[in-house]
């Protein structure tokens, strides 16, 4: 079977491989093999091939297949398990090697797509949606029952995509942040009740500052970090919480102790690497959640592209390119 592959950290572009590999072995009691049809690439994927910022760089003696999302068909069961059968659609996370055509898998962690998901669709519901979940309860841990605006960087990412839409749905003030004019215009097009702003202007700080009613924010969730998140931290209100989940941006996050402390503000990272703590019935929910938005709104997960496997490099210079819309899909063929 083919994967991609990569046998040390360093720029996706430079390590990842096309290979063949041997298919993994039957599925053992409890799992399923899945022949994998399209698989997303999200950023994180990236991050975890380059080595993440302060970690070790690392060379493996036995290459790594990145991904642990994504769809395809249930091609055989092991022993006990009951509820799915072969040619079944399915989706699954978190699972790793889906960079591949073939996987093994925990049959817990896959889920039927029903007949109103198209495969495209199921594909990426389950990474997006369970970060949705997990940025509102933290957004909705930091707001202590408390009306108060929210600001969000990168707010025209698929997550942050997401994110307005719920704000919407649940009545949150909500300001969208992005980096460049043309952004901005296209968040104030598609999501017409929520400012946008963007960094790009000289006077962001101000319009960020009126839109939050002239107090600051009492809560940014942040994907950018970096220098960035230093001066968010400062368009807070006093009390409010800096959420940060990412790191698209560069630079050191500036943080003075006397800042935080005076202004009793909170600086808070999450991330779904947490999800499988949460218990399986939460889970569940969290699922039920996903594949339920992905039925009724399946708008909200654009796909930009799609590559076969065979064109990874092609497809990783895709999800790099500045006012990319939607997420980019790997594709490999069902037999
Ligand atoms: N912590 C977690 O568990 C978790 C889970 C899922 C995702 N995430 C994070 O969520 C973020 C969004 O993921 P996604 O898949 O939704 O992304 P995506 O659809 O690929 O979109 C990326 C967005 O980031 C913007 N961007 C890229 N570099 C930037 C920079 N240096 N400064 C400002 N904006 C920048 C792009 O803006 P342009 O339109 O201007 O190009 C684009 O809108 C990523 O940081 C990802 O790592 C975290």
């Amino acid at each position: 079977m083919r994967a991609i592959t990569y046998d040390r950290h360093g720029e996706a572009g430079q390590v990842l491989r096309l290979s063949e590999q041997p298919a993994p072995a039957p599925p053992a009691a409890g799992q399923v093999r899945v022949r994998v049809l399209y698989r997303p690439i999200h950023p994180g994927d990236l991050a975890g091939v380059q080595g993440f910022p302060g970690g070790p760089r690392q060379r493996f003696a036995t290459p790594r297949v990145p991904g642990l999302e994504g769809m395809g068909l249930v091609e055989t069961v092991g022993e006990g398990v009951r509820d799915l059968r072969p040619g079944q659609r399915v989706a699954f996370f978190p699972v790793p090697e889906a960079w591949s055509e073939l996987l093994t898998a925990p049959a817990d962690l896959v889920v039927p797509v029903p007949e109103d998901v198209s495969d495209e669709t199921a594909s990426l519901m389950l990474v997006n949606s369970v970060t949705l979940l997990t940025l509102l309860r933290a957004v909705e841990d930091a707001r202590h029952g408390q009306a108060g605006p929210v600001v969000q960087t990168a707010a025209g990412s698929s997550v942050g995509k997401l994110v307005s839409a719920a704000a919407l749905e649940h009545g949150i003030p909500l300001v969208n942040l992005v980096r460049s004019a043309i952004g901005a215009q296209t968040l104030r097009e598609r999501f017409p009740g929520l400012s946008a702003v963007s960094t790009a202007d000289a006077d962001w700080r101000t319009q960020v500052r009126d839109a939050t009613g002239g107090r600051g924010a009492r809560v940014v969730l942040d994907a950018v970090g970096g220098s960035l998140a230093g001066e968010l931290i400062e368009l807070l209100d006093d009390g409010g919480t800096l959420i940060t989940y990412g790191q698209l941006g560069s630079g050191d996050l500036p943080l003075e102790s006397h800042t935080l402390t005076l202004r009793s503000l909170t600086v808070r990272g999450v991330s779904i690497g947490r999800w499988m703590t949460r218990t399986p019935e939460e889970r569940s929910e969290d699922v039920a959640f996903a594949v339920r938005l992905a039925a009724t709104a399946p708008e909200l997960f654009e796909v930009a592209a799609r590559y076969d496997l065979a064109d990874f490099a092609k497809a990783v210079d895709h999800v790099r390119r500045p006012g990319k819309s939607g997420t980019v899909l790997l594709t490999s063929p069902a037999s």
